[in-house]
């Protein structure tokens, strides 16, 4: 086989087989076709698109070139999520306990954050003493006895998205539905959980600027699932403003376990309840997604998915006191409020660049030894629709030093728009896809 003549059929419009797909996936991840020709491949099939037979048979090529996660050993019904990223996005935090405490396994392995969105492994570790890095035997001991492990990607978890998705960020082919669908499905399925849900993000501050383009990817995502017999259902969610409140890692945390404790209402529980229903539905534990609600919500008001949490915590060698106790948690030495300018309604924020303020603190990774203050961020205190006067506070800047608080209040500020008119909020949840 040559990669000259697959690069031409699939340039021409036609259908690759299934062998022509695992020789191109299988050969270059061993380095045998150059970075060059799988460039042209990837621009084809950007270009041309793929069908859903192709789709999975890259999917599958892609998550056997590497290791693939055997969860057999643990007892039950094993769920995971993914999110295509945002900015403030602490779900994981949330959702994860809450679905333990409703009778799921979770058995999580999670990225760390580069640039400006948060990775959800940087956030646990502002739990002092928190270890990503658990071995294999004590994460699948810990699921079953707490119903809950998150851990790092092993370094052999899909090798071929490694080389295939840094080649692509260079290349002008990341916004491919095929592509992203096997990138995303290759790891989630070597992952080894039976049920998935997906939280495709859409505005703004994400790689689907429209419903319509976040629609056609959730759709692909979910049709591959269950072409891989697995249980799967995505949400269509907003990102045209951060999710929730904080954006930086302990400060995350802390909104999590409010959220947790029962004490924060807003898009982030809602979040949680949709991405939880449909897990608990998936598995057959509720029989419809009010009903799943409401296990959810038990699991808040009676403190056992907090309680989860702090199990979670000292399993993984964390201070499960900072659970209950968040002024445990890193606390940036400085912290300035930023009033507003002028009155209006704000009509825009601009969740990238609140992303790039907190790394500006510190609070994000620009290359990937990176060390991140976990302390630092931005606390929101107004969102879309918000009405503000002069003086009144849009937001709390967390940092290192006074100086770096005065120049993160600087740019923040300019993630902000107003009207002087009223503005309707966006839906948060915009479609659900099964
Ligand atoms: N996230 C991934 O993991 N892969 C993509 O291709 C895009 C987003």
């Amino acid at each position: 086989m040559r990669m000259t003549d697959l690069i031409a059929v699939k340039r021409d419009g036609g259908e690759l087989t299934t062998e022509q797909i695992d020789f191109m996936i299988q050969a270059y991840t061993r380095g045998e076709i150059p970075d060059y020709q799988m460039s042209a491949m990837c621009m084809a099939i950007l270009l041309r698109g793929m069908n859903d037979r192709e789709t999975l048979d890259m999917t599958m090529s892609m998550m056997h070139s590497g290791e693939v996660m055997d969860l057999s050993r643990i007892k039950g019904l094993k769920a995971d999520k993914h999110s295509t990223g945002g900015v403030g996005d602490k779900t994981s935090l949330v959702l994860c306990p809450m679905a333990a405490a409703c009778g799921l396994k979770i058995a999580k392995m999670s990225g760390r954050g580069l640039g400006h969105t948060g990775g959800t492994l940087d956030k646990l570790e502002s739990f002092p003493g928190f270890q990503v890095g658990i071995s294999e035997e004590r994460f699948f001991e810990n699921v079953n006895k707490t119903g809950l492990a998150i851990i790092g990607q092993t370094a052999d978890l899909v090798p071929a998205d490694k080389k295939l998705y840094a080649l692509r960020d260079v290349t002008g082919t990341v916004p491919s539905v095929p592509l992203i669908v096997s990138s995303i499905m290759s790891k989630k399925l070597a992952s080894g959980a039976d049920i998935l849900v997906l939280d495709v993000k859409c505005g703004s501050g994400a790689f689907m600027k429209t419903v319509e383009e976040a629609r056609e990817l959730a759709r692909g995502l979910t049709r591959i699932g269950r072409l891989a017999q697995r249980r799967c259902a995505a949400v269509i969610t907003d990102m045209d403003q951060p999710l929730g409140w904080a954006v930086g890692n302990a400060l995350e945390v802390k909104e999590a376990l409010a959220v947790l404790r029962g004490e924060q209402e807003g898009d982030l529980l809602e979040l949680c309840l949709t991405l939880g229903g449909l897990m608990l539905t998936e598995a057959g534990l509720a029989e419809d997604m009010a009903g799943a609600r409401e296990q959810l919500l038990a699991a808040v008001r009676e403190g056992r998915a907090l309680k989860k949490l702090a199990e979670l915590v000292e399993a993984q060698g964390g201070d499960s006191r900072a659970v209950y106790d968040p002024s445990l948690l890193p606390q940036a030495p400085v912290v300035l409020p930023v009033p507003a300018e002028r009155a209006g309604t704000v009509s825009r924020i601009e969740a990238e660049k609140v992303g790039l303020v907190s790394m500006h603190l510190g609070g994000g990774r620009v290359d990937k030894e990176s060390v991140i203050d976990l302390s630092v961020g931005v606390v929101l205190a107004k969102k879309l629709g918000d009405r503000v006067e002069p003086g009144e506070s849009l937001a709390e800047i967390h940092a290192p030093s006074e100086e770096k608080a005065e120049e993160a209040a600087q740019l923040l500020r300019q993630c902000f728009s107003f009207s002087d008119t009223p503005v309707t909020r966006p839906a948060f949840i915009k479609d659900i896809v099964r």
